[in-house]
């Protein structure tokens, strides 16, 4: 292993098995992050114990919350976050760094985040910087939050029993299957880390939603609500050299 202190070396062996398609398997061409306002319908029961069954796995759960004083503390939470991120200049300078304004740079560089996905419109660098200058703050960033959360059906906390390497890589499965049980369901789902990007406060957040001392992963909101343009992808190719 070499330079342990900065890199994860992680071994995935493949071995032969016998094709196996699923609802899940199927989601996957619909599955997107979907950052636009949803409806606030009520999900069904059925709907929930679907997600719940989804998210679950080896050492991790979801937490599935549903009723308005939830969604107010989960606000509240993702404020703070904000609160946190947009006081760092570092934060701010990564963040910019990985948008990618215009079609034209997503496809150069194949990664990041294309503004279109976030709601924006396609435009060059130059005056995407600009327009982010009179737009970005973490009070815009709350309100927009805001009518995100209180809009969503759901919002479901993945969590893990231990903060170790087995458990962060559970928890990324158990979050890819619950994104494509929601797809699959049609509906649609997106993520609101800052409680958990905030080193101080993804401590007092899994206090505050109840699950103590465990490690709260990644959150995410589900509910019914239009498509966005989706992300690029690599080829398979440009992925597994
Ligand atoms: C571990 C992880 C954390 C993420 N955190 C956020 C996040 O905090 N906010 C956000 O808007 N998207 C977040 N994303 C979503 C990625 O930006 C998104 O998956 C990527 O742009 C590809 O788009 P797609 O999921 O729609 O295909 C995260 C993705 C992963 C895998």
């Amino acid at each position: 292993m070499a330079n342990a202190s900065k890199h994860i070396w992680v071994q995935i062996d493949f071995e032969e098995t016998k094709a196996f398609r699923s609802a899940l398997f199927d989601a996957i061409p619909m599955r997107q992050c979907s950052r636009s306002e949803y409806d606030g319908e009520p999900l069904t029961e059925k709907e929930l114990e679907q997600l719940q069954d989804a998210g679950h796995g080896d050492g991790v759960s979801v937490l599935l919350m549903t009723d308005a004083a939830q969604k107010d503390l989960v606000t509240d939470c993702v404020a703070k976050g904000n609160e946190a991120q947009f006081a760092d200049p570092a934060w701010a300078h990564e963040l910019k760094s990985w948008i990618r304004f215009s079609g034209k740079e997503a496809v150069r560089s194949g990664d990041g985040l294309y503004g279109p996905v976030m709601g924006n419109p396609d435009v060059p660098r130059w005056l995407g910087l600009l327009a982010m200058k009179g737009t970005f703050s973490a009070k815009n960033q709350n309100k927009k939050d805001h009518r995100h959360i209180q809009s969503s059906s759901a919002i479901a906390v993945i969590y893990s029993e231990t903060d170790d390497i087995p458990h962060w890589i559970e928890a990324g499965r158990c979050y890819q299957r619950l994104a494509l049980q929601a797809a699959a369901l049609g509906l649609r789902a997106a993520f609101i880390n800052q409680p958990v990007e905030v080193v101080k406060l993804r401590p007092e957040f899994a206090q505050a939603i109840g699950i103590g001392n465990r490690r709260p992963d990644l959150i995410v909101r589900i509910g019914h609500g239009p498509e966005m343009p989706r992300s690029l992808r690599r080829s398979v190719e440009d992925v597994l050299g």
